[in-house]
C-alpha cells in the first residue's frame, strides 16, 4: 500500500527497485554460482547516495533512518537476497559507532561507510559463542595506548570486503555481560587476518569468513566510546536496531519469490490451461501474498518505532525478525512447489530464493533467540504489571 509510505520512503524505494531491477537481477544467478562479490551493486548504491542512509546527516549520511533502510533493504532482496545482507551489514556494523562512538570516532569512520568509500562488518560471533554471545573468548589486553587483541572470530558477514570491523572483545576478564567491549578493528592492522571462507547453502555472493587476531595491537583510540566494558549493552542495542534489516531482507526475498511464482502459474499450462487457473494454486498465492504483507507492515511498524526513538523497542525487533524470516521460509518453499520439478533445478531462479532464505531464520540471533527475547519482555512486562 503506497499510501502507506510517505514521498521520501516512495523515492528511495524506486532508487533502490531500480537499481535491483537493472544492476542486481541480471548478475544475480552469476554471483550466485561464482561466489563473486557484488562489486557492481555497491558501486551503483555509493553513485546513488544511498550507502548512508541510516547514518545521521552530521556524519555524512542520509538521516533517513531504519525505515527507509528497510526498504532499501527489501527491494535489493527482492532481486537477490544475497545483495540485500551484503547492504545491511553495514548498518550492523556501524549502529556501535553510531550508538556509542565518540565524536571523533564518529567523524573519523561513519562519512567513509556513508559514501560507501569503505564498508563495515560486525565481529561478535565465534566457535562457541552463538546463541550465547557473551560467552565470547577474544581478548583485548590494554598496553599502553594500544589494546592487544587475540582470538578468532567465526561468522563474519562482509569478511575481506569489509574495511572495518566491530569487534567485542572481553576487556574485563572473564568476560560475560559485564567485561565485553567493542573495538574498530582496520583491515590491514598487523595481526588481524582473514580467515577460512564457508562455502554456504545460499547468500553466495556475500562472504562470510573466519577472523583471526594474534598479537593484533589496535589503537586504544579506537574503543568505541573510550569506555570499557559496555560491550555487551552496544551489541544488544546494535542487534535490537539491526533485526528488523533481517526481516526486510526476508520479505524483500518472499516478495520476488512471489512474483516468480504468479508469473510462472500463469505461463504453465497443464491440464489445457495455465495452472493459476486452478484454485489450489490460487489458494497458495492468496496465503503467500498474506503473509508477505503481514511481514512487510510489521517490519514497517518495528522501523518507525526505532525512528521515531521509542524506548524499548526489542520484543518488536525480534518479532519481526521471527515472523518475517518463518514467512519467507514458506512462502520460497512453496513457491518452489509451484513450479514444480523445474523449481528444484538452477534452470530457474527460483530455488535460490529458498537457498537464501533460510539463513534469515538463524542470523542475527536464530529463531528460537527470538522467541526467547519476546517470551522475556511479555514475562519481565507481565511482572511489572503491565499489559
Ligand atoms: N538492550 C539493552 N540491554 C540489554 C538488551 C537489549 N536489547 N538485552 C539484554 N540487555 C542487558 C540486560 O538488561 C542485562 O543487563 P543487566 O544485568 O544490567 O540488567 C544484560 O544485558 C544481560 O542480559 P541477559 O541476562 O538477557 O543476557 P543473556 O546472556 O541471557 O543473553 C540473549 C541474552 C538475548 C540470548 C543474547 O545473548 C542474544 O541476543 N543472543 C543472540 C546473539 C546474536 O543475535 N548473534 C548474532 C550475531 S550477528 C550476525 O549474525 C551477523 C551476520 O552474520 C549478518
Amino acid at each position: 500500500m503506497d499510501e502507506l509510505l510517505d514521498k521520501t520512503n516512495l523515492d528511495f524505494r524506486a532508487r533502490a527497485r531500480h537499481i535491483a531491477e537493472t544492476v542486481v537481477r541480471p548478475i544475480a544467478a552469476e554471483l550466485d554460482r561464482d561466489n563473486k562479490y557484488p562489486w557492481p551493486v555497491i558501486e551503483a548504491l555509493k553513485k546513488d547516495g544511498l550507502m548512508g542512509v541510516w547514518i545521521p546527516k552530521e556524519y555524512g549520511g542520509l538521516g533517513a533512518g531504519v525505515l527507509n533502510l528497510c526498504i532499501v533493504v527489501e527491494e535489493l532482496s527482492r532481486a537477490c537476497g544475497g545483495v540485500g545482507v551484503a547492504y545491511a551489514v553495514n548498518a550492523l556494523g556501524s549502529f556501535p559507532i553510531i550508538l556509542g562512538g565518540s565524536e571523533e570516532q564518529k567523524h573519523k569512520y561513519l562519512p567513509l561507510i556513508a559514501t560507501g568509500e569503505k564498508l563495515i562488518s560486525f565481529g561478535l560471533s565465534e566457535k562457541e559463542s552463538g546463541s550465547d554471545a557473551s560467552a565470547l573468548k577474544t581478548a583485548a589486553v590494554r598496553d599502553g595506548d594500544h589494546y592487544v587483541l587475540n582470538g578468532d572470530k567465526k561468522w563474519n558477514t562482509n569478511g575481506g570486503a569489509a574495511s572495518f570491523y566491530t569487534i567485542y572483545a572481553i576487556t574485563r576478564p572473564p568476560g560475560g555481560v559485564r567485561g565485553l567491549s567493542a573495538i574498530v578493528v582496520e583491515k590491514g592492522t598487523p595481526g588481524f587476518e582473514i580467515g577460512h571462507l564457508e562455502d554456504k547453502m545460499g547468500i553466495r555472493c556475500v562472504p562470510v569468513h573466519e577472523l583471526h587476531f594474534r598479537d593484533c595491537r589496535v589503537p586504544a583510540a579506537n574503543l568505541l566510546g573510550g569506555v570499557e566494558n559496555g560491550g555487551f549493552k552496544s551489541a544488544m542495542q546494535t542487534l535490537d536496531r539491526a533485526r528488523p534489516g533481517v526481516a526486510a531482507q526476508a520479505v524483500g526475498l518472499a516478495q520476488g519469490a512471489l512474483d516468480l511464482a504468479v508469473a510462472y502459474a500463469r505461463e504453465r499450462q497443464q491440464f489445457g490451461q495455465p495452472i493459476a487457473a486452478f484454485q489450489g494454486i490460487q489458494w497458495m498465492l492468496a496465503d503467500m501474498a498474506t503473509q508477505i504483507e503481514a511481514a512487510r507492515q510489521l517490519v514497517y511498524a518495528c522501523a518507525r518505532a526505532v525512528d521515531l526513538g521509542a524506548k524499548n523497542f526489542s520484543k518488536l525487533s525480534a518479532m519481526a525478525k521471527l515472523f518475517a524470516s518463518d514467512v519467507a521460509m514458506k512462502v520460497t518453499t512453496d513457491a518452489v512447489q509451484i513450479f514444480g520439478g523445474y523449481g528444484y533445478i538452477k534452470d530457474y531462479p527460483i530455488e535460490k530464493y529458498m537457498r537464501d532464505a533460510k539463513i534469515t531464520q538463524i542470523y542475527e540471533g536464530t529463531n528460537q533467540i527470538q522467541r526467547l527475547v519476546i517470551a522475556r519482555h511479555l514475562i519481565k512486562e507481565a511482572a511489572a504489571g503491565k499489559e
